[in-house]
């Protein structure tokens, strides 16, 4: 993986003393930045042996969860397994979603993931699957495994019914959790290659400096009024990279009325889509290229009825020509851009890419003055819904302050 400033509208030497500026080698250590402690081999073991289980039971794993306990998941099964179905996905409580996804798992697995054990939507499908499974007399330890903090409520589930648990790091926050038990259980079920996955993320630990450069070019750009970070790859795989990215940013860095808004894009699609407002919309973006080196698919075209230049072209020079456009397109119009190069989709790139984020979000943390842990603002709203469906208080009456009983 590469990372490119020549278009970031800074110099190397820019973006390297704003990094000198918090001391940003010393920054990553496990003190400040829990998640780049990597599980040893005795835990993978645990998690791979557990995955086995599962994988003899059913072929499909239906995987539970919401936030940073899923969007890790979905990131890599998208990028390294595109659209195969072993492994299904509950990230809403939309009732279609639900039952769609119930209806095409049967006889699967489930694995719950929840960090605290308590949020609603992943409980409330919890519920519903206990249900159904004790209609079909099928013992719910045989179908369920779970998945989060020491002492939380899914530790309890876990032992009530005797099925597995598999822990998640105390210190590792849920949007940084993705190379613990929470998308390595998953990956270990759908086969991904685990030991690359986790020597890519090492090699972002062990080389930070590019990430600490994005953090700088991010910060830099924010401080020139860039308020929103487009993040778009030139791969339609790398969709649900951009949601944990989304997350990632927002929930990271969005408080005490700071922020930069990150926006999606997928290109080519999002050329015919959002790209005249990028060119010749308010100064108010950078931007953030991913562009794959190789395809695990390629076709060269023969035919050149229409658009004879096409003709002997293979479908990923048509591809690349388009990044060359959009990417000098940017660029000439003095838009700040870095550009992310990866050789390919692989465990080992993925690795890199998202540890390589997360380093930047805690740098870019430091940088703006900001805590990247923590969520509290959205606390307010889970805890409305929550005497909502108690039957309490409603929403008005507690911001006009009224207090609150659940925990
Ligand atoms: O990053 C976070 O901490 C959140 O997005 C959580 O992952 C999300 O709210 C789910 O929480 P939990 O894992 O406790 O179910």
């Amino acid at each position: 993986m590469k990372f490119n400033f020549s278009e970031s509208g800074f110099s190397e030497n820019q973006l390297l003393k704003e990094t000198e500026k918090i001391g940003a080698k010393e920054l990553v250590k496990k003190e400040e930045m829990p998640f780049i402690e990597l599980p040893k081999p005795n835990e993978l073991r645990k998690i791979e042996e557990a995955a086995k289980l599962l994988r003899e039971e059913s072929e499909k794993l239906v995987v539970v969860g919401m936030g940073g306990s899923i969007n890790g998941t979905i990131a890599l099964h998208k990028a390294l397994r595109w659209n195969s179905r072993e492994l299904l996905f509950i990230d809403n409580i939309d009732p279609e979603l639900v039952e769609n996804v119930l209806q095409e798992s049967k006889n699967a697995s489930f694995a719950f993931i929840s960090k605290s054990g308590r949020t609603l939507e992943t409980v409330s499908v919890m519920n519903l699957v206990f249900q159904k499974l004790r209609e079909h007399n099928t013992p719910i330890h045989k179908k369920c495994l779970f998945i989060g903090d020491r002492g939380n409520p899914f530790e309890e589930v876990a032992k009530e019914t005797g099925a597995p648990f598999l822990p998640i790091p105390k210190e590792v926050g849920g949007r940084f959790s993705v190379f613990t038990a929470v998308s390595l259980l998953p990956g270990a079920f759908a086969g991904y290659d685990l030991e690359s996955l986790l020597e890519g993320a090492r090699r972002a630990v062990n080389s930070p400096e590019g990430a600490l450069l994005l953090a700088a070019f991010k910060y830099l750009s924010y401080r020139e009024g860039k308020k929103i970070a487009v993040m778009m790859p030139y791969s339609s795989y790398l969709s649900g990279f951009i949601r944990w990215y989304e997350q990632l940013w927002s929930e990271s860095l969005g408080k005490e009325g700071k922020g930069q808004t990150p926006l999606g894009a997928v290109g080519t699609s999002s050329q015919h889509s959002l790209l005249q407002l990028f060119l010749d919309g308010p100064e108010d973006k950078l931007y953030q290229l991913v562009r794959v080196k190789r395809f695990r698919k390629d076709e060269t075209v023969k035919e050149g009825l229409v658009l004879s230049y096409l003709k002997g072209k293979k479908i990923s020079q048509v591809f690349n020509a388009e990044f060359e456009g959009t990417f000098r397109a940017l660029a000439k119009k003095g838009k700040p851009v870095v550009v992310i190069e990866l050789e390919e989709l692989k465990e080992e790139e993925m690795g890199e890419l998202l540890m390589s984020y997360m380093i930047a979000t805690i740098a870019m943390g430091k940088l703006m003055g900001v805590n990247p842990y923590g969520q509290e603002a959205v606390e307010l709203g889970k805890r409305i819904t929550k005497e909502v469906l108690k039957g309490g208080r409603d929403g008005e009456d507690l911001q006009r302050g009224g207090t609150f009983t659940d925990k």
